[in-house]
């Protein structure tokens, strides 16, 4: 009985010794050839692709069906196509295996490449379009557009700015949030949408086939102009502001051009101080009700060292927008209930959520951050009794 136990734990000694010698000459083929190939063992290459001559080119086509899963990287793929390219043209060199099979991961490898490199400009486009404030890419039903053959829309913002308020849209016509909104051909059909608007009377026809690419355009040379802020002739800004109940005067507008911030992009406020427009509040009722706008300012006190106070002003933000996008979502209607942090804003919170989205940046400090020392007169301060609350020390 012990002399049994004895040699059958020499032999499990044996196994565990002999094993790992044996499972790395147990090496698949792939592994092998991979690790000739990358440490250059050429003698050993050509001998192991004679020796596997019967099964290589099924390990090729193996190859080449991986780089075809879903969810790989183009890295993934072409390191795959790259190692078949290496197996077949080796076995075309020492097996006279065939060349056709050569030829057709060079087509599939290239096949990727274009593919990669259509990806990477198609991201380029839409970052080139979005690069203006408000120019959105809208790609939702981006599958459906592409089955029939239509470029993704581009919505900019600017284009309407220069004949309607935020409140036009926000938020009885779109929730002022991307891609929330059930926007598709049928709903402006109905007459929804887009095609509140866009139905031939207000704007051009949603429904006219020629109209089509005039906002399926992505990537067309006919984008340019939404970018360039090009699109629209101010020489024709008056006829087409009264068409939609708003109002242009282009000989006020200093040298016939938009004012333009120090990023290139309509500079809205400057804008508004020459007096040339006067975009519309309501579509249709023209001395219908008005939206309520208030007029006063507040200072927020710069916490900061380093920057300098804010004046936030209630008339410029009513007159484009309504009461309800602000109160109470982003901010308590209530003196100095509320603490603004510059993080919120670069996640697209607080004054974030238009500021770097449609309206300048908040990149921008000293637009916003621009008051010395002590508040102007008639400016409601936060302080002092409520920057307790406002800025707990
Ligand atoms: C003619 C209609 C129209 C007008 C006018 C308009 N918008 Fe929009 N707005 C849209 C549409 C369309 C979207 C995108 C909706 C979607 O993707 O579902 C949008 C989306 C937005 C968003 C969401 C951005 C995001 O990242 O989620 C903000 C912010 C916004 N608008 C602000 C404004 C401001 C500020 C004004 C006025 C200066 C304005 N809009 C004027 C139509 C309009
Ligand atoms: C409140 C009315 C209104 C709504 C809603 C509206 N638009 Fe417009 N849109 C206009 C007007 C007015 C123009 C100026 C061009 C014209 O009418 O001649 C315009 C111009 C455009 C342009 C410029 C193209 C060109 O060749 O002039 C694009 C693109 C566009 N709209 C896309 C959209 C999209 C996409 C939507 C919906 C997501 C939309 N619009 C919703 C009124 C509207
Ligand atoms: C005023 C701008 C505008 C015009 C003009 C326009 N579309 Fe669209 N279309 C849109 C918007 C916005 C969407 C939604 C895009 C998204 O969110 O992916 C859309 C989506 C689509 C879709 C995909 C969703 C669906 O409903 O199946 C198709 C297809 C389509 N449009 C066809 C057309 C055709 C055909 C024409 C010309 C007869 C046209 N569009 C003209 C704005 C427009
Ligand atoms: C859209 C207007 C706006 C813009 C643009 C803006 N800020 Fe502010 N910022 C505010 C307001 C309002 C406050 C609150 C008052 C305070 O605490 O100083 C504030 C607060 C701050 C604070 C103190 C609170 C905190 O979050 O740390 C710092 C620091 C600051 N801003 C730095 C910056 C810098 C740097 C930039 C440019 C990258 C900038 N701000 C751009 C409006 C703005
Ligand atoms: C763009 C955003 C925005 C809009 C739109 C807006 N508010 Fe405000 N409101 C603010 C901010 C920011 C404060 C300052 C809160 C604080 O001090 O913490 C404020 C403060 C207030 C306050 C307290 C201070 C004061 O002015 O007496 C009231 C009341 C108020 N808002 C009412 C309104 C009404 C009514 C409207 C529409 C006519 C409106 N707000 C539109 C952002 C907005
Ligand atoms: C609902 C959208 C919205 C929100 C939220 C918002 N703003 Fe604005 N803001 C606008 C619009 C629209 C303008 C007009 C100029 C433009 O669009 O570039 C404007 C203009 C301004 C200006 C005038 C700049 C100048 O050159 O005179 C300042 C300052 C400003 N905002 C500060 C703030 C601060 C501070 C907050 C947060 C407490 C805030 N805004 C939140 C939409 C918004």
């Amino acid at each position: 009985m012990a002399k049994r136990s004895v040699s059958y734990l020499l032999l499990v000694l044996f196994a565990i010794l002999i094993i790992p010698p044996m499972s790395s000459a147990k090496k698949s083929f792939r592994e092998q050839f991979i690790d000739n190939y990358r440490n250059n063992k050429f003698q050993a290459q050509v001998i192991l692709v004679k020796r596997n001559k019967a099964i290589l080119e099924q390990e090729i086509r193996k190859l080449m069906e991986e780089a075809h899963r879903p969810g790989l990287s183009f890295r993934e793929k072409i390191e795959l196509l790259d190692l078949a390219s290496a197996m077949a043209t080796m076995h075309m060199h020492w097996n006279k295996g065939s060349k056709e099979l050569v030829d057709e991961i060079a087509r599939l490898q290239k096949e990727e490449i274009e593919k990669e490199k259509e990806r990477k400009s198609f991201i380029r486009g839409i970052q080139e379009v979005e690069r203006v404030p408000g120019n959105f890419v809208m790609l939702t039903h981006f599958d459906e557009m592409q089955e029939k053959g239509l470029s993704p829309v581009v919505y900019p913002h600017w284009v309407h700015r220069l004949f309607f308020r935020c409140k036009v849209c926000h938020e009885d016509i779109f929730r002022m949030a991307r891609g929330t909104n059930p926007v598709n051909q049928k709903s402006i059909e109905e007459g929804k949408s887009c095609g509140v608007c866009h139905n031939g009377k207000l704007s051009f026809d949603a429904t006219s086939e020629k109209e089509c690419e005039r906002c399926h355009i992505l990537g067309k040379p006919e984008a340019t102009p939404l970018v360039d802020l090009s699109l629209i002739d101010p020489q024709e800004l008056s006829e087409m502001a009264e068409r939609v109940g708003a109002y242009w005067d282009v000989e006020k507008l200093p040298g016939g051009r938009y004012p333009l911030d120090r990023f290139g992009f309509i500079d809205w406020i400057a804008l508004e101080n020459t007096d040339a427009f006067e975009p519309a509040s309501s579509l249709g009722t023209e001395n219908g009700e008005k939206e309520e706008t208030r007029d006063n300012r507040i200072f927020f006190r710069s916490t900061s060292k380093f920057m300098k106070s804010v004046i936030f002003d209630h008339r410029i933000h009513t007159t484009w927008v309504k009461c309800s996008l602000c109160h109470p979502a982003l901010f308590k209607p209530e003196l100095g209930a509320n603490k603004i942090r510059m993080r919120e804003m670069s996640e697209g919170k607080s004054c974030g959520k238009c500021h770097g989205k449609v309206s300048f940046t908040y990149a921008d400090c000293k637009r916003c951050h621009n008051h010395k020392g002590a508040p102007p007169e008639g400016v409601l301060t936060r302080e002092p009794q409520d920057a307790g609350r406002a800025i707990p020390r």
